[in-house]
């Protein structure tokens, strides 16, 4: 169940929003922004104010890899999946990732500490492969780098 308070901020940007040429995609950006996710009691206010269907909304959020629709964990650890990245070995950094935490993409730790996600080039091809924690992004990832982003991130 949402709170009232997140209730209210979706209205809040629903309202200042839907008027707007193309008011969808900034509209979750919005909604995510301020509340980390796009939970699905969002779906039906977001319609009505965008004269879409709930299925139409619920196409949209899932169609797009960077909006989440549940609460992600403290840390958001992004793993590079894109051309430059997968040539110098993300692929063996998201295995390690994945079995290290014991999580898939698009999952939370048990403790809440870290959420795991595919992104699709941090700009930071030059220093492949590489990921993003939170706001840093890193370069050059090895599996020691990993542990050591994971160990911090349990600080
Ligand atoms: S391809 Fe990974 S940072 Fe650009």
């Amino acid at each position: 169940m949402l709170s009232d308070n997140k209730i209210e901020k979706i209205e809040q940007h629903v309202n200042l929003l839907k008027d707007k040429p193309g008011a969808l995609l900034p509209l979750m950006h919005a909604i995510q922004d301020d509340i980390g996710y796009i939970p699905e009691e969002s779906y039906e206010p977001i319609s009505k104010a965008l004269s879409l269907s709930v299925a139409e909304v619920h196409g949209f959020v899932t169609f797009y890899h960077h909006f989440r629709t549940k609460p992600s964990g403290k840390h958001i650890l992004q793993i590079c999946r894109a051309e430059s990245c997968q040539s110098m070995g993300s692929e063996n950094i998201e295995s390690y990732c994945k079995e290290k935490l014991g999580i898939d993409y698009h999952e939370t730790t048990e403790d809440q500490l870290i959420t795991l996600e595919p992104v699709y080039c941090l700009g930071n091809c030059a220093c492949s492969p590489a990921v993003m924690i939170d706001d840093e992004v890193i370069g050059r990832v090895t599996e020691d780098k990993i542990d050591d982003l994971i160990q911090e991130a349990k600080k």
